[in-house]
């Protein structure tokens, strides 16, 4: 249902390769209510994923650009704001991406060169894209800029190999960055811990569908979905949140706080029962 919460916004969307991605739920919510945006991704996901249905569905153009490379995002930030026809009103930052982990490299057995990869891709990015906006002076006072984060920043998740690392680094990018956006320029920086989501980035991790179970278990509300995922955003973007930054959002059913559930339990007993 809308009720037209961004209307009159401008955005930019990284990150939607394919219909499950969490971009492409937010790329639908934001259109629903009223917003207008560019879509980017990576030159090689343009070629393999399915962003132009997206584009056509939310009738916003594509723009190729590797978030590693500060010369693309001077391009799409420009360009983005010449499309739109002024400064941009929000961000979403939506990447993540591990050859270690693609790879299927121990974390104790790390290649270091595809680990700087790691923290390049899924943490810098963020850190580039904001100084590019921010020496463009390209958001509007109040603008909202979100990242994607996942708790295995603060806790320890085996499996989620250097990722971990990557995120607890996004994170602070987050609180470093949101103080000087805010003091500078009035704008708002913040990250949202999802739930473990059905995507291609999620599915990478391995045991992820296990994972998945365990965590809906612990869940008091059960797993957030990507489109939760998508509404959450559309709040962050809207007027509604204008004094919330610096900080990073769990948006998990409850999981974040959780030590065991009765669910678990249960799911325990019975298999002690069962083998006697
Ligand atoms: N799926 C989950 O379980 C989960 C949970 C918590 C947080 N997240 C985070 O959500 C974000 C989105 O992931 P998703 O789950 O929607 O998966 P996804 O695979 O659909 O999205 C990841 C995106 O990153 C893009 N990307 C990779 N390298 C890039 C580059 N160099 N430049 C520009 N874009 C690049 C990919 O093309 C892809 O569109 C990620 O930050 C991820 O870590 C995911």
């Amino acid at each position: 249902m809308s009720n037209n919460l961004l209307k009159g916004k401008r955005g930019i969307i990284f990150g939607a390769l394919d219909e499950n991605s969490i971009a492409w739920k937010v790329a639908m919510a934001a259109k629903e209510q009223g917003a207008t945006f560019t879509l980017t991704n990576a030159p090689v996901a343009l070629r393999l994923g399915t962003i132009n249905k997206l584009a056509e569905a939310c009738n916003a153009q594509v723009i190729g650009a590797d978030a590693t490379l500060v010369e693309d995002l001077e391009k799409l930030v420009t360009q983005s704001q010449e499309i739109l026809g002024g400064k941009l009103d929000f961000v979403l930052h939506s990447i993540g991406m591990s050859p270690n982990v693609r790879k299927g490299k121990a974390y104790t057995d790390v290649n270091y060169e595809w680990f700087q990869k790691t923290l390049d891709i899924s943490a810098l990015s963020f850190h580039k894209v904001m100084q590019t906006c921010m020496k463009l002076d390209a958001v509007n006072e109040y603008g909202s800029i979100l990242t994607l984060s996942y708790i295995a920043a603060q806790k320890s998740f085996p499996g989620y190999n250097d990722m971990a690392d990557a995120k607890a680094t996004l994170e602070s990018i987050v609180r470093s960055f949101g103080y000087y956006y805010g003091t500078k320029k009035k704008v708002r920086v913040n990250s949202i811990s999802q739930s473990p989501t059905k995507t291609t980035a999620g599915s990478g991790i391995k045991g992820f569908d296990v994972f998945f179970d365990f965590a809906d278990k612990m869940s008091p509300l059960g797993n957030a979905s990507a489109d939760d995922c998508a509404n959450y955003c559309v709040s962050l973007f809207s007027d509604h949140t204008r004094m919330v930054t610096m900080q990073n959002l769990f948006h998990d059913g409850g999981f974040s706080n959780v030590g065991v559930s009765d669910a678990l339990m249960e799911m325990y007993l019975k298999q002690a029962e069962s083998q006697g």
